[in-house]
């Protein structure tokens, strides 16, 4: 299934986090495509006040991974600073995904081929300084 929504400002793509975040089932792993500063951890913010997560969350551009715990456990990768294969072993991060949380990654194109089939892929495009096409496709019809 796919869907593609137009956001006009931080807010509404907040919004559309967060109906991710309620949606959301334990095990699930949204992968978020997008250039540099076009709302990802916007759209992550949202996801976790969807899984009930009160906390702020920043983005976890020095540490690669962030753990919130909520009504549902989130996990929060930015994979922007992996430079080898090497860090990317180190970081571990499959077994994650596989427990009983929601994971979300941040720049996934980083990790290419370690990211198992069945996830959500979210793109999000520019439009102008206000405007993102953000398009959401599911691994099921
Ligand atoms: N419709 C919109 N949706 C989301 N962000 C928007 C929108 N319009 C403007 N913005 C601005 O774009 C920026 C998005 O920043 P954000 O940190 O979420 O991006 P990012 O993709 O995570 O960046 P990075 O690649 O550095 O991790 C914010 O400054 C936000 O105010
Ligand atoms: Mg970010």
């Amino acid at each position: 299934m796919k869907e593609v929504f137009v956001t006009n400002n931080p807010e509404e793509t907040l919004k559309i986090g967060k109906i991710l975040g309620e949606k959301a089932r334990e095990g699930d792993l949204i992968a978020i495509y997008g250039d540099l500063g076009t709302g990802k951890t916007t759209l992550s913010k949202g996801i976790a006040l969807g899984l009930g997560i009160s906390e702020d969350i920043t983005s976890p551009t020095f540490s690669l991974m962030e753990i919130y715990k909520g009504q549902k456990t989130f996990y929060h990768f930015d994979l922007y600073r992996i430079e080898s294969e090497n860090e990317l072993n180190n970081l571990f991060f499959e077994e994650y995904w596989e427990k009983d949380g929601v994971s979300v990654i941040e720049w996934p194109e980083r990790a290419s081929s370690r990211l198992p089939k069945n996830r959500i892929e979210v793109f999000i495009e520019y439009i102008n300084d206000f405007q993102r096409r953000i398009t959401i496709e599911y691994p099921y019809n």
